[in-house]
């Protein structure tokens, strides 16, 4: 029995010095130290030994068991360590080959500055608003005291998509949207960006479809001052604070006084260049003193809250700005015209 224990001993570490992969090993377990394996059977038969025999046996027999689990432990471990180094091998990054460029995208220029404008008049107290692109007529013409037949609805042809709605042509429904809201009874200080559609032939300065951003403070006692005042801060802000401002009567139904807004040439300062035509000023925006009646309409006392309010247009902004030649390009979307206002 000693002898077979030996023999069983040698023959199981043979194996396991053999032993390629980790299931090789767990077989090699499996028939030696299982229970229908042949040391279990030798133990088995040892009730046939004399009592001097048996712990001698018994113990050989422990003694062989751990010997073999342990060859098979060393074994398991040299070959986890083999396999993780082979996989580690496989797995080599060269750290110095050069790396994919990401392409990153970047805000639109036109997107930037209608945040620039937004930024500056949030700064200076106004709201942010919004309304509808599909206007009724009444908001985008009639309560902006231009009545059905009046000649100035000729300023801005239309898009219509029934009798009552169309496109707007401005943003300045938004300023009697408002006010409605609001019904006459607390002052209104708010901006409104938006995109604006005109049935107009698209060539380098003039576009089917554009952006405007409308202003509107109507309070007790605001005045023409406070509109300058307003509107010399975003020029300087806007352009740099050397631009100087300069209001020229003009008119809009909805606004009385009317005024259209200049700055200053930026290459002669007001001398008189080819970028300004001669003249040292660029038109901006338009503006004036909200038009009682579109205050009336609006449920406002025209009595007691007078307002201003102005629009511009964010490409001529950015086209003044940028020395941008073409209103098209905003639309065309050439990336490699984009790019260039991608901010790093
Ligand atoms: N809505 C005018 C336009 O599209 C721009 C404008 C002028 C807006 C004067 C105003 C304003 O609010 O007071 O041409």
């Amino acid at each position: 029995m000693k002898e077979r224990l030996e023999e069983l001993q040698a023959e199981a570490l043979g194996k396991a010095e053999k032993a390629e992969t980790l299931k090789d090993l767990q077989d090699i377990r499996v028939a030696y130290l299982g229970k229908k394996g042949p040391i279990t059977e030798v133990l088995r038969g040892m009730g046939k030994l004399s009592k001097e025999e048996r712990p001698v046996i018994g113990e050989l027999a422990n003694k062989v068991r751990e010997a073999i689990a342990e060859a098979l432990d060393t074994k398991k471990d040299k070959l986890e360590a083999e396999e993780l180094e082979k996989k580690l091998e496989q797995e080599t990054i060269d750290v110095t080959l050069p790396g994919r460029p990401v392409k990153v995208g970047g805000p639109h220029l036109l997107t930037s500055i209608v945040e620039e404008i937004e930024d500056l008049f949030i700064g200076m107290g106004f709201e942010v608003r919004e309304g509808p692109e599909v206007e009724t007529d009444y908001y985008n013409f009639e309560a902006l005291n231009l009545p059905k037949g009046h000649p100035a609805r000729d300023m801005q042809d239309s898009f219509y998509i029934t009798e009552e709605l169309l496109m707007r042509t401005h943003t300045s429904p938004v300023q009697a949207r408002t006010m409605g809201e609001f019904k006459g009874a607390k002052p209104v200080k708010m901006i409104c960006p938006g995109k604006v559609y005109r049935r107009d032939t698209d060539d380098a300065t003039h576009s089917h479809q554009f952006t405007q951003v409308e202003g509107l403070y109507v309070d007790k006692d605001v005045r023409m001052s406070d509109l300058k005042g307003v509107l010399n801060r975003f020029a300087k802000q806007m352009f740099g604070e050397d631009r100087e401002i300069r209001l020229r009567p003009s008119f809009f139904p909805f606004t009385e006084p009317s005024v259209e807004m200049d700055i200053s040439c930026k290459v002669c300062h007001g001398e008189g260049c080819s970028v300004c035509k001669g003249t040292g000023w660029i038109e901006i925006l338009g503006g004036g003193m909200v038009h009682p009646r579109v205050l009336e309409m609006a449920g406002y006392d025209s009595e007691q809250y007078t307002g201003f309010a102005f629009g511009m247009g964010p490409e001529r902004i950015a086209m003044l700005k940028y020395g941008v030649d073409d209103i098209r390009h905003f639309y065309t979307n050439d990336v490699r015209f984009l790019k260039q206002y991608h901010k790093a």
